[in-house]
């Protein structure tokens, strides 16, 4: 059955993600193609809490699906976590005549999206973050761009350890997620990946391994660490006093999360947004929307926030497989 909604809300919050404002354009823009207007929200759940929020037109969002970050801002508020805060968040939804609110995020946004809802409003999660961590979809908006940043940029180390025959040990973001790492690991032909989800062994699985290769004339290595595993300092002193190979570390951080969406962060931002808008036309409320195997899908937000996303493992042994030394 069709719900008929007048006015929504849409948010950004948590870490931003290439890709966001193409899902706040798709939002505004199908949900103009369903009569209903929308309101950005300011600053995550501080937007909500200090009712800082504007009517959003189709013009507004014009020009938004090529920018990176978030025209919204974005925010970890720790206000919304407190039953006061909540409070005035749903207060001011009613106020104003929120009929529905759209949040674009992480996890921890679609929690607050559920303490929302407790309350009696509606609302819609849609995956945005670079970690890719979210259980009930395959992909999260901002993943492939972030790669590619990482990529970019360890192409460019990779010039420079090989001029010198250095090691580069290289931190990669993705929180306690190591799919940014396996991914980004593979395309660059990292020696080894270190990721939070599984164990590792430095003697075998890095220092022999550059020994092995030193001994074949490999003259330079690089090294992807987690974020979630970290240590990245301690572990290229480790590798130059063990492996007598110059070592360097390096932090990539927030750049991986700036710059131009590209073609699959726009479009899959595009999608998603066009799909919570028609999940909440459609009568389904308080669901994360996701994709499977390029398919759109829905799912209720408490059981989405239960489900667990383990390190896929095919990718996982093939960066494992093709990481190999001689
Ligand atoms: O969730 C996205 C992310 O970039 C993580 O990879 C990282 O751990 C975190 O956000 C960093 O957050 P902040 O921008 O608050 O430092």
């Amino acid at each position: 059955m069709e719900h008929k909604y007048r006015r929504i809300a849409v948010l950004t919050s948590g870490g931003d993600a290439p890709g966001m404002n193409a899902a706040i354009r798709a939002v505004v823009r199908t949900a103009y193609a369903n009569g209903i207007a929308t309101l950005g929200v300011k600053r995550g759940y501080n937007g909500l809490i200090n009712n800082d929020m504007h009517e959003l037109t189709v013009s507004d969002v014009t020009g938004l699906t090529g920018m990176g970050g978030t025209v919204l801002f974005t925010a970890r508020s720790e206000e919304f976590q407190t039953d006061a805060g909540l409070s005035r968040a749903v207060k001011s939804c009613e106020y104003m005549g929120i009929d529905a609110v759209v949040v674009i995020g992480g996890d921890g946004s679609f929690r607050g999206a559920l303490d929302l809802s407790r309350y009696g409003i509606p609302t819609i999660g849609i995956p945005g973050t670079i970690d890719n961590d979210i259980s009930c979809t395959n992909y999260t908006i901002g993943f492939d761009t972030a790669a590619n940043t990482a990529i970019d940029a360890i192409d460019k180390l990779r010039d420079t350890m090989q001029s010198h025959e250095r090691c580069s040990v290289v931190e990669v973001m993705g929180r306690k997620a190591g799919h940014l790492a396996v991914y980004v690991g593979i395309a660059t032909g990292a020696i080894a990946i270190l990721v939070p989800e599984r164990p590792y062994d430095i003697e075998t699985d890095i220092i022999e391994k550059i020994q092995n290769g030193k001994m074949h004339g490999r003259t330079h290595n690089i090294v992807i660490v987690a974020e979630g595993v970290g240590m990245c300092r301690e572990l290229a002193q480790e590798i130059e006093a063990k492996t007598r190979m110059e070592t360097r570390e390096t932090i990539l951080g927030h750049i991986q999360r700036g710059g131009k969406p590209n073609a699959r962060d726009r479009v899959t931002a595009s999608r998603l947004g066009r799909h919570a808008v028609e999940v909440l036309v459609s009568g389904r409320v308080n669901r994360v929307v996701g994709i499977q195997e390029g398919d759109m899908r829905d799912y209720d937000i408490a059981e989405a926030l239960d489900m667990e996303k383990g390190l896929q493992e095919t990718m996982y042994e093939t960066s494992r497989i093709l990481s190999l030394s001689d």
